[in-house]
């Protein structure tokens, strides 16, 4: 189980790795369209943060031979990153070669199991189903997330699930119940997952009480 932000901010995710929870970014070229920096400076900027992250950058060519391309140069940046391809036909052949090299993938933009299912056997180390982006259409992202897993057990793959586009600190815990191996969330989504008013309660009564303790 692993907690990873959905940002490419260096003050969210410094605030972020600071709470001992986080251990991956991921971006895309939206989140990285944010920064007002090159796409380089960005991935340098959030492995300076921590050595340690898995950082999942996006692949921009729509032809395979580009998108392995870019994944090999992005690959010799660090072991930690894990290149992310588009869920499409090119981008299926991309994984399968870059799976032989064993350079680490994420099938992104999946909204259905087939497309999981094509993931996994292309050779994807993961796959990131848009939980939120299906909530936002009325359709049912959790649902999905479940029939990944279901499938994956019975069909004992080995392709790991990154739950993506989080919407609310409720869908953290639902899936990482259903069985998500990881989940990406904004650092907003973070801080609401570890508030809860009876703790703040709880620690406000503890340091009332202490002040009786009589002094050594
Ligand atoms: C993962 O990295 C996805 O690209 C991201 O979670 C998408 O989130 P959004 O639907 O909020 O744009």
């Amino acid at each position: 189980m692993k907690i990873f932000l959905d940002t490419a901010n260096i003050e969210e995710i410094r605030n972020g790795v600071a709470t001992g929870t986080v251990s991956g970014v991921t971006t895309n070229p939206s989140i990285i369209s944010k920064e007002n920096k090159t796409f380089r400076k960005c991935i340098d900027d959030i492995m300076a943060v921590d050595t340690e992250l898995t950082v999942l950058a996006e692949v921009i060519a729509e032809d395979k031979d580009g998108m392995i391309e870019e994944a090999l140069n992005l690959s010799r940046i660090s072991d930690n990153i894990v290149v992310k391809i588009p869920i499409t036909v090119e981008g299926l052949a991309a994984i399968k070669v870059l799976s032989r090299k064993r350079i680490q993938t994420t099938a992104t933009l999946i909204f259905s199991l087939n497309q999981a299912i094509a993931a996994s056997c292309a050779g994807a180390d993961y796959v990131a189903p848009f939980v939120g982006r299906l909530d936002d259409i009325n359709a049912d992202g959790l649902g999905l997330i479940k029939l990944i897993k279901k499938t994956f057990a019975i069909q004992n793959m080995k392709t790991r699930i990154i739950a993506a586009s989080l919407r609310s600190p409720q869908a953290v815990a639902e899936l990482f119940s259903e069985g998500c191996d990881i989940v990406t969330m904004p650092g907003k989504i973070l801080y609401a997952m570890l508030k809860h008013p009876l703790t703040n309660a709880g620690l406000k009564k503890f340091n009332e009480d202490w002040q009786k303790v009589p002094n050594e």
